[in-house]
């Protein structure tokens, strides 16, 4: 089976990128290792502290966070990196030629019941002027992003990475410790009968999505004449692979609770490297008003209303975006 290396190189990856890329991987087997141990390492349940979203932490969210931040400020591959669990971007090498951002561990509620988590980051190319703790260089669209992948921490721990050139899945070998790739080039069904949201928000979602879903609820009898099933996993990062593997429509709306907070979840470390991965297997990924990867950030804790996944149903609930403003 074919090595990472030789399918980063085949897609045409500068050699610093893919050092870069394994450092990362890196520590995310280290992550994979403490994750797998649970209960037996101690690092299940809660911390005392609040990130800067105003979540309690979880101890792997401080242990994953350090393990990523301590693996890139060493390796002289990054000017600065930016974290879900950081307030501030973290000043790394002056030399440096990529910027990191980085969820350490998304979905992590899901640790209390051992269920799926993983670790989601994209890369960037560090601009010269850029002095290493100067936030403005983050502010750039995903459309600059060079690479962005996730590693799903489950019965396999898998990587899904793409740097432009399609989306590959890859499984981790324990025995060797090495990313073997399982599924090059990921194409997803234009078309599908599954959907994911949490449904328990209902009452507050705009009045587009409120649409949207009860037509998917109606099913056969409904105007899409066709029954659809919905799934959750509470990890973006389990529902997102979920789609890679058989399609489907993850959504995540603003809503009416907080007009400030758009959304819930976080362009850098979440719906950016996602929109990358989905587009790169042919999906699509929006706001509800413009293509994910085109937003310019204003800040590097954005949060934004996420539509994503097979391109025909994307296209559908969009149009039920179009049909209000109209
Ligand atoms: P994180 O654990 O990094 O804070 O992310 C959790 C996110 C995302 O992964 C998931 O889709 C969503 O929150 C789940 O939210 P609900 O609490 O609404 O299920
Ligand atoms: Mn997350
Ligand atoms: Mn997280």
């Amino acid at each position: 089976m074919k090595r990472l290396n030789s399918q980063l190189q085949q897609d045409g990856a500068q050699l610093e990128l893919i050092l870069l890329i394994r450092t990362l991987l890196a520590a995310c087997k280290e992550i994979s290792f403490r994750v797998s141990q649970g209960a037996l390492a101690g690092v299940l349940g809660s911390t005392l502290s609040e990130n800067v979203q105003g979540e309690t932490q979880k101890k792997l969210d401080v242990i994953s966070n350090q393990i990523i931040k301590d693996t890139l400020c060493e390796s002289g591959y990054v000017k600065a990196m930016s974290s879900e669990e950081e307030e501030h971007v973290v000043p790394c090498d002056p030399d440096g030629k990529y910027l990191v951002s980085f969820d350490p561990l998304d979905g992590s509620s899901n640790t209390e019941i051992n269920s799926l988590i993983g670790t989601i980051f994209s890369i960037f190319h560090a601009p010269q002027w850029m002095e290493p703790g100067d936030p403005s260089a983050f502010v750039q669209p995903g459309t600059q992003m060079v690479a962005a992948a996730y590693v799903l921490y489950g019965p396999s721990t898998m990587l899904a990475m793409t740097t432009g050139r399609g989306t590959h899945l890859y499984t981790l070998d324990k025995t060797h410790g090495g990313f073997l790739l399982t599924q090059a080039n990921i194409q997803l069904p234009q078309q599908t009968a599954e959907y994911a949201i949490n449904a328990s928000n209902q009452r507050h979602w705009d009045t587009p999505m409120q649409r949207y879903v009860s037509e998917l609820v109606a099913g056969k009898e409904g105007p899409r004449k066709k029954d659809y099933n919905m799934r959750w996993v509470a990890a973006m990062v389990g529902d997102i692979h979920r789609v890679l593997c058989r399609g489907g429509i993850f959504m995540y709306p603003a809503d009416k609770r907080n007009p400030e907070q758009t959304g819930k979840l976080r362009l850098l470390y979440e719906a950016n490297p996602m929109a990358f991965l989905i587009e790169q297997a042919g999906g699509k990924a929006s706001t509800g008003e413009r293509r994910i990867m085109e937003v310019v950030p204003t800040d590097i804790h954005q949060r934004v209303p996420v539509i994503m996944g097979s391109s025909e149903e994307v296209d559908y609930c969009l149009s039920c975006y179009e049909e209000t403003k109209a």
